[in-house]
């Protein structure tokens, strides 16, 4: 097992096609129902982060599903299922993570110049959203 290796439910990485040209730049390609495994219904972008200051996520899904990519800089993310923790450096700008649901996530530790982009199962909906963390606790141990 690598250091590497996401070992909490409903995740994993997302590896995108990547052509690298170079001095001409990078180009990554994501499709929806091929590189990301559910149909894209919205995407968001975060940018102006104060770098370490920064503290992003602390809630989880009751049934959105995710995938969370590292544009440019780097970032900490944080995952918990209820039962396994782990932390993951996210640098890899053709390398998203899945964020499913009765996950609880955090993003922090962002370097200079980060950019994320989150593509998502469905539209925005805060009764979707569980924000306290012993709620999140009773909801995966009821499903
Ligand atoms: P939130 O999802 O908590 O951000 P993050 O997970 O990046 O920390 O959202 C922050 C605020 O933005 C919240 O008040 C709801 C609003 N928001 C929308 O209106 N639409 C959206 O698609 C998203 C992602 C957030």
């Amino acid at each position: 097992m690598s250091d590497n290796d996401i070992l909490v439910k409903n995740s994993g990485w997302v590896p995108l096609k990547q052509f690298d040209d170079g001095r001409d730049g990078m180009l990554c390609i994501l499709e929806a129902q091929r590189d990301i495994p559910f149909e894209i219904k919205r995407i968001y972008y975060i940018t102006n982060l104060q770098n370490a200051r920064s503290l992003r996520g602390k809630h989880a899904h009751k049934t959105l599903w995710q995938a969370i990519f590292c544009i440019s800089g780097s970032f900490l993310l944080g995952l918990d299922d209820g039962i396994t923790r782990q932390e993951i450096q996210v640098w890899r700008n053709d390398q998203g993570v899945l964020l499913g649901p009765g996950l609880w996530h955090t993003m922090t530790g962002f370097s200079g110049g980060c950019v994320l982009m989150v593509v998502a199962s469905d539209y925005y909906d805060e009764s979707e959203y569980i924000r306290n963390y012993d709620e999140f606790v009773k909801f995966v141990r009821t499903s």
